[in-house]
């Protein structure tokens, strides 16, 4: 066998000899089937000890390059029908002979996917800043997400590799389906603050994300043809699952205090939707804290109607100015409301850790349905999340998160007082990430945003958080992810496209979609 080996070269012998018989492998001089020389005989070819051979022949089984009989023959695999390579080499389906009896496989078609197709229009994922060519730099207002340059690297970096240090099994078992005990308390801790309590009416579970959350609970909640009421606008990832689904929806309504509730009675009296969706803390788009009579009277209806609600919490952790209103599974007692909150705003996206806080009654039934969907979350990632609290980081990190969005809140507030003409309006949210800015009347913001694209200036036009896509006057400015600097020269920018706009209009676009 030709393979040679250079004492020279610092690479240890046993991976000199492994690598060249993965090369000669490679170039066909070894094919599968073909019996490897013994171990004594290649030593003594080689002029090295029998042990390196031998444990260069375990490395390549350890591989799957070969395999050793009991009767210690090494033999090379058949590696491309081990790894299931062999499949891609399947012929197309009409030429395929499936040596029927009688010879006719012209009839077998290809596969048609078409009606699997999800055909409905996402927003949010714009190519144009791919195509700026400009000398200013790009400001992108269209991300309310967290600042992935603010993430404590290091501490996380520290956290992980001390569990990693002493790693136990269960971190990457299959884990308990209702989540990782110590941080079901964090979460049921920081939910008794805000007067979610949990006990025989409400159960808690730990689970991937806000969306996998609401998806599961959609599906459970809803049969075919039932209709869901959402507010509109909302968060475009809720349009999403209801047009991916093509689930029946009402509009209802936003007010400058929370969804129009006179609106929603009539709809839940004459649409019966199963199913009412939504955000009363800082509303995304609109920033709106919905009023508390307005939050009673939601829950007074939903009873009244027998209609179970989805309550998402996304920014509790990330905390409020001033006095905030009871969410409504507080108010509700754990009658009619689900709760979903989510470390996703404060903490890494990534890790898809969110709680689902449920009436007692469907709390089974909800881990059931989980069960179905994903075997396990990542109990590491849980693990991650708990030691990080554990250690005190995740107080520190909330806090400091806190006051820097809060810093980046208020220099939007001054600039856009400062550079935005008289006739363009907003409301200061308590918290979150954006401001949801209006333009005086008959201005949409999809076509403002064709102007500021042309300065290097993006934002979310207000037609992103409607089912239909309808066009809008309002727009989502999000600050979150960018620097005060960035938002100075993001702002004057658009300023000076608005006061244009604002005095000679817009062209016309031919149209929203
Ligand atoms: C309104 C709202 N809810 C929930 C979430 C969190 O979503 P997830 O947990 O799926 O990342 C977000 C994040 O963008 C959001 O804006």
């Amino acid at each position: 066998m030709l393979i040679t080996v250079d004492r020279s070269s610092g690479a240890p012998v046993y991976q000199q000899i492994r690598d060249g018989i993965v090369a000669l492998i490679k170039a066909g001089t070894l094919n599968p089937g073909d019996k490897l020389p013994g171990t004594r005989e290649l030593a003594t070819q080689l002029e090295v000890s029998r042990k390196t051979v031998l444990q260069a022949y375990l490395e390549l089984a350890a591989d799957s390059w070969v395999e050793t009989h009991p009767g210690s023959c090494t033999y090379v695999l058949d590696r491309a029908a081990l790894t299931g390579a062999a499949a891609y080499s399947v012929p197309a389906p009409a030429a395929v002979d499936h040596g029927r009896p009688d010879g006719d496989d012209a009839d077998i078609q290809q596969m048609d996917w078409s009606p699997y197709q999800i055909t409905a229009k996402f927003f949010g994922q714009p190519q144009y800043r791919m195509n700026w060519q400009g000398e200013d730099e790009w400001i992108n207002f269209s991300r309310a997400i967290p600042d992935a340059k603010l993430f404590p690297f290091e501490r996380i970096k520290k956290v992980s590799s001390q569990l990693l240090w002493d790693p136990q099994a269960f971190f990457f078992d299959y884990g308990n389906p209702q989540g990782y005990m110590p941080l079901l308390e964090y979460i049921e801790m920081q939910l008794a603050k805000e007067g979610v309590v949990l006990g025989e009416d409400t159960d808690l579970v730990i689970c991937s994300g806000f969306q996998l959350s609401l998806s599961l609970l959609v599906t459970m909640l809803l049969k075919p043809g039932d209709s869901v009421a959402i507010e509109e606008p909302t968060f475009n990832s809720i349009l999403n699952l209801v047009k991916a689904r093509n689930i029946p929806y009402r509009g209802i309504p936003m007010e400058h205090d929370g969804m129009d509730v006179d609106y929603l009675e009539r709809t839940l009296a004459k649409d019966k939707p199963r199913l009412i969706i939504t955000i009363p803390t800082l509303h995304n788009p609109t920033g709106v804290n919905m009023s508390l009579e307005k939050r009673r009277r939601v829950i007074e209806l939903a009873q009244r109607h027998n209609v179970p609600i989805i309550e998402d919490t996304w920014s509790m952790l990330l905390g409020h100015d001033g006095k905030h209103e009871p969410s409504l599974k507080a108010l509700d007692g754990g009658a009619h409301v689900i709760q979903i909150g989510s470390f996703s705003k404060c903490f890494l996206p990534g890790t898809r850790v969110a709680w689902v806080a449920l009436p007692a009654a469907m709390g089974m039934s909800f881990l059931k349905a989980k069960r179905a969907m994903d075997r396990s979350d990542s109990y590491f990632l849980q693990t991650i999340v708990n030691e990080f609290i554990k250690k005190g980081f995740m107080e520190l990190h909330l806090r400091k998160m806190e006051r820097i969005y809060r810093g980046r809140r208020e220099l939007m507030d001054e600039l856009m007082r400062a550079h935005f003409p008289s006739e363009v309006s907003w409301k200061k949210p308590a918290g979150g990430f954006s401001y949801w800015v209006g333009l005086p009347e008959p201005l949409n913001s999809r076509a403002l945003l064709k102007e500021a694209l042309k300065v290097g200036v993006e934002f979310a036009p207000g037609n992103y958080f409607y089912v239909s896509g309808r066009d809008t006057n309002y727009f989502r400015l999000a600050f979150s992810t960018l620097t005060q600097p960035q938002i100075r020269q993001g702002i004057k920018r658009l300023g000076k496209v608005l006061k244009r706009v604002v005095k000679g209009g817009l062209p016309d676009d031919g149209g929203g979609e």
